[in-house]
């Protein structure tokens, strides 16, 4: 009994109790001598040696709790963490206002069930002009200054050519976006050689998409991105479109009273529009079918939600700047 007092471990702890109550046990051993005895003796002895082993039986658990609880102790001094070290300062990045800005775009027209669609960033004439009624000869072509390869291809200069490559691969009604990057030979401050799109196109069988569906979605579209601001479409030209409109909305520096950024117009152009041109429908063999599709350029909505006025600060990488979107 004794020994248990001894004992500093579960381990030699678990060895006594086999010593003494296991198979070969001292105390088992006494028990089985029981047989040799007489009546009463047997039934004293039996006695005694039941009292025996519940006390020891009680003593060893008691003895195992507190082992336990030490061994716990024990381990948790070990693994102990100092929560009040200092430890090395991680930087937490942001998000890019161009990744955000274009983030909330798709999220929009994913909600409003467009499918995303994406296309080569090296394009051939025909996706990029041909198909969109840019034929060689049109003075349209003039508008966008193309990076040409040496062979027949060209880095995108939109991403109007992914219209084509989806118009080309199914058949209407097609609802879908186009997110991505495209490149034209411009550098100023609200020009860079690379920046981004999202082009947008509607097709339906027969006559079923107007001008109003366009409008409506235009619309809803701006007031998510910018609040509540006034839009109004303007009369304009685009080959793959007919008719076509420009799309502005009232200034959200000046609410439309007309400041250096609007240039005292009230008015900030966003976007450009239309109703799919017949000569569009016709290059991917679509008949009897009626369309609206829009473009606009992710960055220009990046400067106006951030108030950025250097276009080119957005791909510079520099740190003072992106720290600000934290
Ligand atoms: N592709 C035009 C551009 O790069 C943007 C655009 C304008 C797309 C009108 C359209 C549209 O789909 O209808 O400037």
């Amino acid at each position: 009994m004794i020994e248990i007092y001894n004992i500093t471990n579960l381990k030699s702890l678990d060895e006594l109790r086999i010593k003494v109550l296991g198979k070969k046990g001292v105390l088992t051993n006494e028990f089985a001598k029981l047989k040799d005895l007489n009546e009463d003796e047997r039934k004293k002895v039996a006695k005694e040696l039941n009292e025996l082993r519940d006390e020891f039986s009680e003593k060893l658990n008691l003895k195992k709790e507190i082992l336990e609880k030490k061994e716990q102790e024990q381990l948790l001094q070990k693994d102990k963490i100092d929560v009040t070290l200092f430890s090395k300062k991680v930087e937490l990045g942001a998000i890019h206002p161009v990744n955000y800005t274009l983030d909330r775009i798709v999220e929009y027209f994913v909600n409003m069930n467009f499918s995303i669609h994406t296309g080569p960033l090296i394009e051939d004439d025909f996706h990029n002009f041909e198909a969109l009624n840019l034929p060689n000869y049109h003075p349209a072509r003039d508008m966008q200054d193309t990076f040409y390869f040496k062979d027949s291809n060209l880095l995108r200069t939109h991403t109007s050519p992914v219209q084509i490559r989806t118009m080309l691969k199914q058949k209407p009604p097609i609802r879908m976006i186009s997110p991505g990057a495209v490149f034209r030979r411009d550098f100023d401050l609200t020009h860079t050689p690379m920046f981004h799109q999202v082009e947008a196109l509607v097709v339906e069988e027969g006559d079923k998409v107007s001008f109003a569906n366009l409008k409506y979605i235009l619309e809803n579209f701006l007031t998510y991105m910018f609040g509540d601001v006034k839009v109004r479409f303007r009369p304009s030209f685009f080959p793959f479109t007919e008719p076509s409109a420009e799309v502005d909305i009232s200034c959200i520096f000046c609410n439309g009273d007309g400041c250096r950024v609007c240039s005292h117009t009230g008015w900030l152009e966003v976007l450009g529009c239309g109703l799919v041109d017949e000569n569009v429908f016709k290059a991917v063999g679509y008949k009897n079918v009626s369309g609206y599709a829009f473009g606009l350029g992710v960055e220009r909505f990046a400067m106006l939600i951030h108030k950025i006025s250097d276009l080119r600060s957005l791909f510079e990488s520099d740190l003072r700047l992106l720290e600000q979107f934290k």
